[in-house]
């Protein structure tokens, strides 16, 4: 059957928006005419390419996002099995494709994450979550940049070199090894009143709780006392806006760009739970830096919110949204790494009876802990570390190619992206 005009020029205006909203290039567009052999396509015939790394069945235009659909086989809400399903099915590469066919690579052997962490160019270059920095760019009021998870290459640096230095100095948790020894006091007193017999009810929102108490800790340089007072919303509110903000940058990422057309619901939530985290954590700050200006002596410490504000290169926008980003940073991570360890812990009574001894020696009862007692603690510290690789806490973390590599006998062009599971 012959498609009408009026057809016609709807699919042609349809497909003409989705290129200009998604930025699409064909390949043809790229091509300079150059027609002899090159030393990189010599090296190309040699050894297998992106091409050849094998995937999920790949439709023109969508790629393999389908994959994560109705009709997919995979479920957004449980991604990290998807992932080790794909493993176990395509080996230590795996290729997806993402919208208009731009492949994506995961990575999963040591050796190669490794291999492309390691080479750590100038300025790493890390995909942006496309839907904030737009969002972002539209409020000109509260940002002046995309933030330091967002920005690239020198803006990147600038901030980074702005704002984190008291953050990662090790003198700075040292320095606050007490006010965090108080933290963990008033998270155990809070695991024991929702105790009952061997379980603890609702231990996720205990762990964002103390994902909060402990950043705001360290961040801006007191007790909130959020695990004390359970009676207070505002931690439910954050943690559960900080959720929603994590569940939809998840499905815009895995799904069709159509915010860029209408504001879709998982816009709306995004959109709607970042002003939530910034209206409630920007209060936060100002009562604080109130009560600072009403206190007149000196604290001991100089807390990471007070060395940003005096930072004097950046606008208040940025230093504001970094404090605010840094506290939101916090929370899941934390809380999401606490959950995953007393998993893991809870279900091996063998190791519990070792960590326990190897904390009963270091500090017995009644003795707060020390720095030196945690560097000590191999036994705990291997626990961590092998909660981090059996559940990692932050898997998928994301460069684009800079220059091309071989990883697991694949030659890899600069401009691939890929995910390391
Ligand atoms: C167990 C807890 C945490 C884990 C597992 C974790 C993991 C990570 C990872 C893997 C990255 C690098 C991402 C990449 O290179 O693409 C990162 C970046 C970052 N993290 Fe964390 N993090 C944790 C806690 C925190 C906390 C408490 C804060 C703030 C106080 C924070 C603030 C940041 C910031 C600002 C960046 C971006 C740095 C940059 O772009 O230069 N993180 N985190």
């Amino acid at each position: 059957m012959l498609v009408s005009g009026s057809w016609c020029e709807a699919i042609v205006v349809t497909l003409a928006i989705l290129v200009f909203v998604t930025g699409y290039r064909p390949p043809w567009w790229f091509w300079t005419g150059n027609s002899h052999q090159s030393h990189r396509d010599k090296i190309k015939d040699e050894f297998p390419t992106v091409r050849d790394i094998p995937g999920p069945f790949s439709l023109p235009i969508l790629g393999t996002r389908w994959i994560f659909s109705w009709f997919g086989y995979y479920r957004m809400e449980k991604i990290h099995l998807a992932y080790k399903d794909m493993n176990q099915h395509y080996g230590p590469l795996c290729k997806e494709i993402a919208l208009w066919n731009y492949p994506v690579v995961s990575v999963y052997s040591r050796h190669d994450i490794e291999l492309v962490l390691r080479r750590s160019p100038r300025y790493p270059l890390r995909p942006p979550q496309e839907i904030i920095s737009y969002y972002r760019r539209s409020r000109k009021d509260r940002y002046t940049n995309l933030g330091l998870v967002n920005e690239q290459g020198e803006t990147w640096q600038k901030l980074r070199d702005a704002l984190t230095p008291k953050l990662m100095d090790p003198k700075t948790v040292l320095g606050y090894f007490p006010a965090l020894n108080k933290v963990s006091d008033d998270f155990i007193s809070l695991i024991k009143s929702r105790r009952k017999g061997n379980n603890i009810h609702g231990f996720e929102e205990l762990a964002y709780t103390m994902g909060l108490e402990s950043t705001c800790t360290l961040i801006l340089g007191r007790h909130l006392g959020f695990l004390t007072d359970t009676s207070t919303t505002l931690t439910t509110k954050l943690a559960e806006a900080v959720r929603i903000h994590f569940t939809a940058s998840r499905d815009a990422f895995y799904g069709l760009p159509l915010w860029k057309i209408f504001p879709t619901t998982y816009y709306k939530q995004l959109i709607e739970s970042e002003d939530t985290i910034y209206n409630i954590i920007s209060e936060l700050l100002e009562t604080i830096i109130c009560e600072q200006k009403d206190d007149a002596h000196d604290a001991p410490l100089e807390a990471v919110f007070q060395s940003i504000l005096r930072e004097k290169t950046l606008d208040i926008r940025d230093k504001k949204a970094a404090i605010i980003d840094f506290i939101a940073a916090g929370i899941h991570t934390l809380g999401n790494t606490l959950v995953f360890i007393f998993h893991l812990i809870g279900r091996n009574p063998e190791v519990q009876k070792n960590l326990y001894d190897e904390v009963a020696m270091l500090a017995p009862k009644n003795c707060d802990i020390n720095a030196d007692n945690l560097r000590s603690a191999t036994y705990l510290r291997a626990c961590i570390n092998e909660s981090f690789r059996f559940i990692p806490t932050t898997p998928c973390i994301a460069r684009i190619l800079d220059e091309s590599i071989t990883l697991s006998g694949y030659h890899l062009d600069p401009g691939v992206s890929w995910n390391n599971n």
